[in-house]
Formats: C-alpha cells, sequence, structure tokens
C-alpha cells in the first residue's frame, strides 16, 4: 500500500536565497527538513530547491566563458539537485535520496510516498516554474513560495524605506507584475518565474509568499492556516 494519506497535495518552493545565506544554515537546514517530514506525513508534500547564489555564480562563470543560454540553465539545475539532495537526504526515508529529474518522476514518487523534494528540470525556467507545474498537475490544495521577503511590496523595498507589503492580490494582477519585472534570463531573481505565474494563475491554484527563514509561519502558510505574508487568490 502507498504511505501516502488521500489528501490533496500542498507544494513548496523554497528559493535558493532562502536554502544557504551564509547565516546558521546549517540549523535551518536541519529545523526545515523537521518541518517538511512533519508536514508531508499529514498531506503529499512535493518540495522544489533553489539554486541561490551558487547557481548564480557559476552561471557567472559560464557566461564569461560564452557558454549557451541553455548550457548555463543546466548548470542551474545541477546546483538546485545538489541542493535537493542535501534537503532529501536530512528528511530521509521515504523521501528519495536521488531527486527525480522530471515532473513525471516527481509525481509517480509522490504516488509511492512523502515528502519528495527535487531541484529544476529542463532549461527555460526556474525552481518557482517547477513548483508551479508540479502543483498545476497534482491538482495541489494550494502552493506555498518561501523566499527572503516576508511579502510581497508595490515598491522594492531595498530602494523605498516606504514600500507597503501587498497582503492579498489576484492571479491577474500578480502575472502582470511577475511580467513587468522578468525576461526569463538564466540565474535571474525576481519575487516568482514567469511560467509559473502563467500556469497558476489559469488554474487559480492559492498561492501564499512568505519570508522562509521563518519556519513557524511558513509552516502555518503550509498547513492552510492564516499567516503572515502575502496571498494570491
Ligand atoms: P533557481 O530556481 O534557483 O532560480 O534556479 P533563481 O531565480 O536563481 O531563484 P532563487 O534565487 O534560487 O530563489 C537557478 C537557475 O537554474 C536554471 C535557471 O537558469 C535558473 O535561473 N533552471 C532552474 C532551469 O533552467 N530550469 C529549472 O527547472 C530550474
Amino acid at each position: 500500500m502507498p504511505d501516502v494519506p488521500a489528501k490533496k497535495a500542498i507544494v513548496l518552493s523554497i528559493g535558493g536565497s532562502v536554502f544557504r545565506t551564509g547565516e546558521d544554515d546549517v540549523a535551518y537546514l536541519e529545523h526545515l527538513a523537521d518541518l517538511v517530514r512533519r508536514v508531508g506525513k499529514r498531506q503529499p508534500l512535493a518540495v522544489t530547491v533553489g539554486g541561490g547564489r551558487t547557481a548564480r555564480e557559476y552561471i557567472g562563470i559560464g557566461r564569461e566563458l560564452g557558454l549557451t543560454e541553455i548550457e548555463l540553465d543546466e548548470i542551474g539545475i545541477d546546483v538546485t539537485r545538489l541542493h535537493a539532495r542535501i534537503l532529501a537526504a536530512r528528511v530521509g526515508p521515504p523521501t528519495p535520496s536521488h531527486p527525480p529529474t522530471t515532473l513525471a518522476e516527481a509525481v509517480l514518487e509522490l504516488r509511492h510516498g512523502s515528502p519528495v523534494v527535487l531541484g529544476g528540470t529542463e532549461p527555460g525556467h526556474t525552481t518557482d516554474g517547477v513548483a508551479a507545474l508540479l502543483a498545476v498537475r497534482l491538482r495541489a490544495a494550494r502552493l506555498v513560495n518561501a523566499t527572503n521577503v516576508d511579502a510581497l511590496y508595490d515598491h522594492d523595498p531595498k530602494l523605498d524605506p516606504k514600500a507597503l507589503p501587498i497582503r492579498r492580490i489576484s492571479w491577474p494582477q500578480f502575472r502582470e507584475l511577475v511580467h513587468a519585472q522578468s525576461d526569463g534570463q538564466p540565474g535571474q531573481q525576481f519575487l516568482f518565474d514567469r511560467l509559473g505565474a502563467d500556469q497558476l494563475a489559469r488554474v487559480r491554484i492559492p498561492t501564499a509568499i512568505v519570508f522562509g527563514r521563518d519556519l513557524p509561519n511558513l509552516e502555518k502558510a503550509l498547513l492552510g492556516r492564516s499567516f503572515l505574508g502575502t496571498e494570491i487568490s
């Protein structure tokens, strides 16, 4: 018998900039792994992990060497898979220690056991995009995007101290924002991936944006309780 409770799936996207900040990373990853294991026992849970600055560093070197955009994406994917492997190993069985490399593989693994942890899949998007595609494919109850800011803001809070958090936003408005702020280049940073926003907007899966280092708040968002951050609905 599969080890997964018959409940709707949840998808969590951990940004690479949250995974590794250089500050208390080991303690954070230990607690994150505990949380992922705990929530994954209650409900089918798929977690994607980003590559962050490590991916950007290698993409930068590759770009200076004149590698193609596809090769740069592949380098990014390898770094996300390295991160996924670290988290998966700490979470332990039934999570496969070798992260699935395609959406189909991830969906299949999730039928056999939860949680499942993976990195990127193919060139052309980010791990947020993978999380979005998985959420659509799994008809997930919700997607939680754990990132390095505590909410979506009306202006860049690093440049404008008067920027205000947006607590709720509609899918069409959010899509517009994402398209205005990113053009899909390898290693590019914005709160969400274009492909992901387009896919999620179509099926309107409730999505939460939370600060990934606040684990109690992240757990609330995963469990569908009230949380601090931004809700896209
Ligand atoms: P990330 O998901 O880490 O993207 O993938 P990011 O925008 O840098 O996000 P943060 O900072 O971790 O939150 C790193 C790079 O790997 C490639 C892309 O080039 C991406 O920018 N990638 C990743 C893919 O091409 N396909 C994937 O499925 C995943």
